[in-house]
């Protein structure tokens, strides 16, 4: 079926929603392969960060220095400038469209603490975090769909998309399937938003949904688009042992603290000034030197998140979902009970290139391939550098969502469609009738086990050579056996089958490049700790990596793209503590 739109914004979370609401006279189709008020921002708990100063004193420049710093100075300076700014118009757009956030006695927006957000460059933690009790990316996705619907927003709900289309050098299209029916769709449109989200599905142990596969990468990759900085992958600390479902970092951020094995409130000997509310890359490692050093709980791998002399009213006010988080998946009940967690793969710094205004840029000279848009978690724009801040992420999609669609309006006013290419669908039908015709043997879930397997042994919190170089050869062979994948389910109505393994070869192409961009590495920053390079080299790396798919797992090609620094002392990189 063919459909033609001036705009297809494929992912219906807050990075697309937000640019959607920028169009309102263009036409625009959101593609989504879950139901929208699905989409993984709604998983975003503590909050979303402004410095309104409504608690105490803030700066948008004191919020850009926290970005910039938190990210080990992989942060492209100006970007880093528009998030800080930008951030305060954008919450009080959202302020507008309804979002309940939690308020102050006089009415105002109630503004929390949270990880590495600082007063006047670092002196100590300040209060930045809008919120919504513990459930404000829920609250912002439910508020933004309902502004989208109120605005007569196209949703194409439960489409996977399977290719990007390009002609003339430009993005011209998607295809997709529908997933209740099986049929293939082609979308012809100006402009292409990709607002997919990211790719934690890679790790055993994550905070992120099901759908978070790599999708918008892997189409991207495989079209000759370089994936930046993929080494850059933030594990939170604070995940429920075993399971990963986020505790969020608002917990510490009330006053919650961790404890280890020997019943020590470990994170001041670490960080005697900061503390818990450490940048979450710093608090990560300090639980696994803990677990290291035998200080795991009962010598086991994890230790515990304490938010017990908070009292039950906070706890029930402030933190009321994760509270039953802990309770429904792991039966302990935080008002009287320490909670066990560990690190959980939680959020990828990297992702698809682009500049400000989200246009994806596809070589270090930031050469743009016109039409094309990428916006929130796929995209590396790049704001939070080698590890991000609690927070920042949703920031993040809203003003990077909005530039976007305000870009995509000025585009699509001077330009036509760029015509389709011949048989503009034969790769994803290709694709689809390959895999179900396959008759090779391999399944599926032992592919993707293993793969998440190597990914939490070899290229978590800590990683050396001979790990990473195992890790490759490691997907190296998985994308050999993935070649072989035979579906159970051969037929073409609702295949949950047939999507799980098209999404497996997202996962795959995301891991290879985080592994290579890992391997080549050769230092320590943010949340890339390498124990055999434990130091920060600005000399050799402070440049983002850019990797090119080739035709096997070892084949990519690797350039580099320098990181944009402003001429200003305060940002200049400096050494940082781990
Ligand atoms: O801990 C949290 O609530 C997570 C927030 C974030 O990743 O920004």
């Amino acid at each position: 079926m063919y459909h033609k739109f001036d705009v297809v914004i494929v992912g219906a979370g807050g990075a697309g929603l937000m640019a959607a609401m920028q169009l309102p006279n263009a036409s625009v189709a959101v593609l989504t392969k879950v139901y929208p008020t699905r989409s993984h921002t709604g998983a975003a708990q503590g909050g979303v960060a402004a410095a309104l100063g409504n608690q105490e004193e803030d700066h948008w420049k004191w919020h850009m220095y926290d970005t910039v710093k938190g990210g080990d100075y992989l942060v492209d300076q100006p970007a880093a400038e528009i998030l800080a700014r930008d951030a305060i118009d954008a919450i009080y757009e959202l302020e507008h469209r309804g979002l309940p956030f939690n308020r102050t006695a006089d009415g105002r927006i109630d503004q929390r603490r949270f990880g590495g957000h600082t007063r006047n460059f670092g002196e100590g933690p300040v209060r930045r975090a809008c919120y919504a009790a513990d459930r404000t990316g829920h609250m912002l996705l439910q508020t933004m769909y309902q502004s989208a619907v109120k605005n007569q927003v196209r949703f194409f709900n439960e489409f996977l998309v399977l290719d990007l289309l390009m002609s003339e050098g430009r993005a011209c299209g998607v295809v997709a399937m529908e997933i209740r029916t099986g049929e293939i769709h082609t979308f012809h449109a100006k402009a292409i938003l990709f607002a997919t989200g990211g790719y934690g599905r890679a790790w055993r142990v994550t905070s992120n949904a099901f759908a978070c596969m790599g999708d918008g990468m892997s189409l991207a990759y495989r079209r000759g688009i370089p994936l930046q900085d993929m080494e850059m992958y933030q594990f939170h600390p604070t995940g429920l042992y075993k399971v990963g479902v986020l505790l969020s970092e608002a917990a510490r951020g009330e006053g919650g603290k961790l404890l280890n094995g020997k019943g020590e409130y470990f994170m001041e000997r670490y960080m005697p000034t900061l503390k818990d509310l450490a940048p979450r890359d710093i608090v990560s490692r300090c639980i696994i030197q803990e677990i290291k050093d035998g200080n795991g709980v009962d010598g086991k791998d994890y230790v515990y998140l304490d938010v017990r002399h908070l009292g039950a009213q906070t706890i029930a006010e402030k933190l009321p979902d994760i509270t039953d988080f802990a309770r429904n998946y792991l039966g302990v009940e935080p008002i009287t009970e320490p909670v066990p967690i560990q690190p959980t793969a939680h959020y990828a710094m990297g992702g698809i290139p682009t500049d400000t205004d989200a246009r994806v840029v596809i070589d270090g000279n930031w050469t743009p391939l016109i039409g094309f848009y990428a916006a929130g978690e796929v995209a590396s724009v790049s704001v939070h550098g080698a590890n991000r801040l609690g927070t920042n992420s949703l920031v993040d999609l809203i003003v990077f969502g909005r530039r976007a669609g305000k870009d995509i309006a000025r585009f699509i006013a001077q330009s036509d469609h760029a015509p389709l290419p011949d048989k503009p669908d034969s790769t994803a039908r290709e694709l689809v009738e390959r895999m179900l015709s396959s008759n090779g043997g391999e399944s599926a879930a032992h592919v993707r086990n293993e793969l998440q397997g190597e990914m939490l042994d070899n290229v978590f919190v800590e990683r050396t050579e001979r790990g990473l170089r195992h890790a490759l050869d490691t997907i190296d062979g998985l994308q050999e056996s993935y070649k072989r994948v035979q579906l159970q389910d051969k037929s073409k109505l609702f295949n949950t089958e047939l999507v799980e393994t098209l999404e497996l070869g997202f996962l795959l192409d995301c891991a290879e490049a985080t592994i290579h961009g890992a391997l080549v590495r050769q230092e320590s920053r943010g949340a890339h700790f390498r124990l055999d390079y434990p130091k920060r080299d600005d000399v050799n790396w402070l440049k983002h990596t850019l990797v090119y798919k080739g035709e096997k797992a070892h084949d990519v090609r690797l350039d580099y793209k320098d990181v944009i620094l402003i001429d200003d002392p305060v940002f200049k990189p400096k050494e940082r503590k781990y």
